[in-house]
């Protein structure tokens, strides 16, 4: 949320795009158009930029393949975990209808395994200025934020596991950066994230998803998603169930959603309302790289 506020305020044109989108994202779900286009399979071609200073940070492709299939699970409902939602919510588990796949193609086309590797001399990326997105600051550039999803992997500063651009921001930074210990099941990857969930929880921001407590501290907020309850904050951890906060018993706060700050092995769904949402936003602000425009 702290890039998302920085980039309102340095970018002349984000406020208005963001306001155009929100109201094009309410159309669709009112007039009931979304609906016509959640459940048609949407395939996102993706790229993944590995910058590496140590070894370690060099993940490999099998780690890379990993949050591959956990982002396939994810998003097409067919995670096996999701037997842990909570009975109460289990109707409220939905199918995104969409699939990430390691491009074949790059920007000039020839032929690539979806993978770029740069070595960097940076031991770690704040988020100011997003320097891994940039070749003169340690990193590399987005392909064409247009045609491809990007994910930069590296050593992320201050503990941050991952950070996301909504739609309708600068094109040129456009995508999702993940800490390479949070990213996929296998390698450098470490529990309690180790499920390949932030890069699932980042990608819903990357597709409009605002945190399920509505990024206030006073109840006051709101996700713009009416399935899921309003909640006080994030979820840390593994919570017991119900953690009631903001009015929502007897059921409470949906700690099981990616879109709250439990541990991986603890959060399992997206609901109807999210999917339309990310349905919605893909056909208004993402149709190319949706394949829908
Ligand atoms: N941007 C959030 C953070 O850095 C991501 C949280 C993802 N949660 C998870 N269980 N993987 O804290
Ligand atoms: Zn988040
Ligand atoms: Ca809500």
């Amino acid at each position: 949320m702290e890039v998302h506020e920085r980039l309102r305020e340095t970018d002349p044109g984000a406020r208005a795009r963001r306001g155009e989108l929100k109201d094009r994202v309410r159309q669709s779900i009112d007039s009931g158009v979304a609906t016509q286009t959640t459940g048609e399979l949407i395939t996102i071609q993706t790229v993944v930029h590995v910058v590496y200073r140590t070894d370690e940070e060099n993940i490999s492709d099998e780690q890379v393949t990993s949050q591959i299939e956990v982002l396939n699970r994810d998003f097409r409902a067919t995670n096996e975990d999701r037997g842990a939602v909570p009975e109460v919510w289990q109707g409220l588990i939905a199918d995104a209808s969409i699939e990430f796949e390691l491009t074949t193609e790059d920007p000039e086309g020839n032929s690539t395994n979806g993978i770029t590797r740069t070595e960097t001399e940076r031991e770690s990326f704040g988020t100011e200025g997003n320097p891994v997105k940039y070749a003169e600051a340690g990193g590399i550039p987005s392909w064409p934020t247009d045609r491809y999803l990007n994910m930069w992997v590296c050593n992320l500063e201050g503990g941050l596991l991952g950070y996301a651009q909504f739609p309708g921001m600068p094109a040129e930074t456009d995508g999702v950066v993940i800490l390479h210990t949070a990213f996929g099941t296998t390698g450098t990857a470490q529990e309690p994230y180790n499920l390949g969930r932030t890069a699932t929880h980042e990608i819903g921001h990357f597709l409009n998803l605002f945190h399920i407590w509505g990024d206030s501290d006073d109840c006051s907020g709101t996700d713009e998603v009416p399935d899921t309850p309003g909640a006080q904050g994030p979820n840390t951890g593994r919570p017991d169930f119900p953690h009631v906060s903001c009015n929502n018993a007897p059921n409470g706060d949906m700690f099981v959603n990616y879109m709250d700050y439990s541990d991986d092995a603890a959060m399992f769904m997206f609901t109807a309302g999210q999917v339309l949402r990310m349905n919605a936003t893909l056909a208004a602000a993402r149709a190319e790289l949706a394949g829908l425009g």
